[in-house]
C-alpha cells in the first residue's frame, strides 16, 4: 500500500506550475458525449479521475486516447445510454454524463451514486431540472432513469447553486429547441470553462460565472479544441504549504481571479503574496493572525480549501473558527489532525481551533482527496515524521503532488509499504 513519508520543517523554495483543474476537466469530458466529431482538450492533468471518466466514456462507446496532456474524444461512435453500477460508485462525478446522454439520445440511466466521505451528495436539484426540461424522470431500484422529448423555453430555479446540476443541465439543454434559463445557477470558474468549450463546439450559452445562464438550443454540436484553466484548488493547496513553511515561493499557471477568495484570506492572516499576472509569489513569514473562515458557494470561500486552511490554522497561535456550510461531514480531517497535536473543537459545522506554533509528526490516514491533502501540509511543518496512509485519495486529485513539492525542497517521499 502506497504512503507518503513528509519529514517536516524544510523551507520551501522555488516555482511550482499548476496542472490543469480536476473539476473543470471532468464535466468537459462528459460534454464531449454531446457531439458526434472529435474533440481536442488540451492542459489535461495527469488524474486517477481523469482516468476513470475517460473509461466511463469508453464504455458508452467513445474513442479516447491520450498524449501527454492532450485527450482526444471521439464520441461519434458512442451507442449506450446506461453507465453499470460500478463506475458511478468508483467515481459521483461519473454521474455529469446523464446531461448530456439526455440530451444527445433522450435517454439515460446510471445508477444512483452514493454518498462519499464527506457527505450524502444527493441528485435531487439534478433531477429536477431534467423534468423541468421535459423529460421523464424515474429513479428506483438504485438507478435514475431519463427519458423523453425535451421541450425547451423553460426556467428551472435550483434550491441551492449546485455546480453538478448547473452543469448537468446546461449539457442537457445545449441541444434543446428554445431558450433554457437556469437561475440560482453556482458561479464557480468550472462553470465558465464548461459554457466556454460547449459555446467552442457551437452550443449558444452565456452568463455562467453568475446566478443566472441562458442557454438557446442549437441543432447540433461540432468538432473543438480546448484548453482546460488551471486548477484554483490545486494552487490554493500550494498556497496553504508555501505559507505554513518558511518559504518563498512562486505558483505558475494561475486564473489570479479565480483563487481572489483565497488570496483575500491569506493576506488577512498576514501572509506576504504578491500578484504577477499569471503568477504569484508567496513569502511565508510568521507571526501570522488567527482568521475566521466560513465556506460558501463561489465567490465565497472555497469548500474544497477548508481542510487545508484548517491544517495551516492550527499552527497559528490564537483561536481561529472554521464553519464548513457546503457539505455536512467535511471534518474528517480533524481527528488526524489531532493525532498531530492540533487542538480543534467540533460544535456542529464549526471547529473552534486553537492555534499553536507546533505539531507532531505521526502515522495518519487520509480519508478523502482534501483532507488527505491538509495531512501533507501538516506534516511539512510538524517536528518529526508524518505518515500518510491511503493516499489513493490524494492522488485522485493531485498530479505528482510529492514530486512537486520535492522539487521546491521538501522531505518528502512516496513509499510502497
Ligand atoms: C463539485 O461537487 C465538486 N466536484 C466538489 O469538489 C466541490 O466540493 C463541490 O462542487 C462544491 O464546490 C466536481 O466538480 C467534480 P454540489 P458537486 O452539487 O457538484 C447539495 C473536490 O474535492 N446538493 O455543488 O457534487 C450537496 O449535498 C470535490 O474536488 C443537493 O442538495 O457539489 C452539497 O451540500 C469534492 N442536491 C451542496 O449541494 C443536489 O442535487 C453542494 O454540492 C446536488 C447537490
Amino acid at each position: 500500500m502506497e504512503r507518503l513519508v513528509i519529514k517536516g520543517l524544510s523551507p520551501l523554495k522555488g516555482s511550482v506550475r499548476i496542472s490543469g483543474s480536476k473539476n473543470a476537466t471532468l464535466p468537459i469530458m462528459a460534454a464531449t458525449l454531446l457531439c458526434s466529431d472529435e474533440v481536442i482538450l488540451s492542459g489535461v492533468p495527469d488524474l486517477e479521475d481523469i482516468k476513470v471518466m475517460s473509461q466511463v466514456l469508453r464504455l458508452l462507446g467513445a474513442k479516447v486516447k491520450k498524449e501527454k496532456d492532450v485527450l482526444i474524444i471521439d464520441s461519434s461512435s458512442v451507442n449506450a445510454i446506461e453507465l453499470p453500477d460500478a463506475m458511478t460508485r468508483k467515481m459521483r462525478a461519473s454521474n455529469l454524463v446523464m446531461g448530456p446522454l439526455l440530451g444527445r439520445f433522450h435517454h439515460a440511466k446510471i445508477s444512483y451514486p452514493g454518498g462519499c466521505a464527506i457527505g450524502s451528495r444527493p441528485m435531487n436539484l439534478h433531477l429536477k431540472g431534467f423534468l423541468d426540461l421535459g423529460f421523464g424522470v424515474e429513479a428506483k431500484y438504485g438507478f435514475m432513469e431519463g427519458k423523453g422529448k425535451p421541450r425547451g423555453g423553460k426556467e428551472i430555479l435550483l434550491d441551492t447553486p449546485s455546480v453538478g446540476a448547473t452543469e448537468n443541465i446546461m449539457m442537457a439543454a445545449a441541444l434543446v429547441s428554445g431558450e433554457t434559463v437556469i437561475r440560482n445557477a453556482a458561479r464557480e470558474p468550472e462553470i465558465v470553462d464548461l459554457q466556454n468549450f460547449l459555446n467552442e463546439m457551437g452550443a449558444r450559452i452565456r452568463g455562467a460565472g453568475l446566478d443566472t445562464i441562458y442557454i438557446k438550443g442549437v441543432r447540433k454540436l461540432g468538432k473543438a479544441e480546448y484548453k482546460i484553466i488551471p486548477d484554483r484548488i490545486e494552487a490554493g493547496t500550494f498556497m496553504a504549504a508555501a505559507a505554513i513553511s518558511d518559504s518563498d515561493v512562486f505558483i505558475e499557471n494561475i486564473v489570479l481571479e479565480y483563487v481572489r477568495p483565497v488570496i483575500s484570506k491569506f493576506r488577512e492572516m498576514g501572509v506576504n503574496i504578491i500578484e504577477n499576472g499569471s503568477s504569484l509569489r508567496i513569502i511565508g513569514k510568521r507571526p501570522y493572525k488567527p482568521v475566521d473562515v466560513k465556506t460558501m458557494p463561489h465567490p465565497g470561500f472555497p469548500t474544497d480549501m477548508q481542510a487545508q486552511m484548517m491544517a495551516l490554522l492550527t499552527t497559528v497561535a490564537g483561536t481561529s473558527i472554521v464553519v464548513e456550510t457546503i457539505f455536512e461531514n467535511r471534518f474528517m480531517h480533524v481527528q488526524e489532525l489531532r493525532r498531530m497535536g492540533a487542538e480543534i473543537a467540533l460544535e456542529g459545522r464549526a471547529a473552534i481551533i486553537k492555534g499553536k506554533e507546533k505539531l507532531e509528526g505521526a502515522i495518519v490516514d487520509a480519508t478523502d482527496l482534501r483532507a488527505g491533502a491538509a495531512l501533507i501540509i501538516a506534516g511539512l511543518f510538524a517536528e518529526g515524521t508524518t505518515q500518510i496512509n491511503n493516499i489513493y485519495h490524494i492522488e485522485r486529485g493531485y498530479e505528482n503532488i510529492h514530486l512537486k513539492l520535492q522539487s521546491l525542497g521538501a522531505d518528502i517521499k512516496r513509499v510502497l509499504s
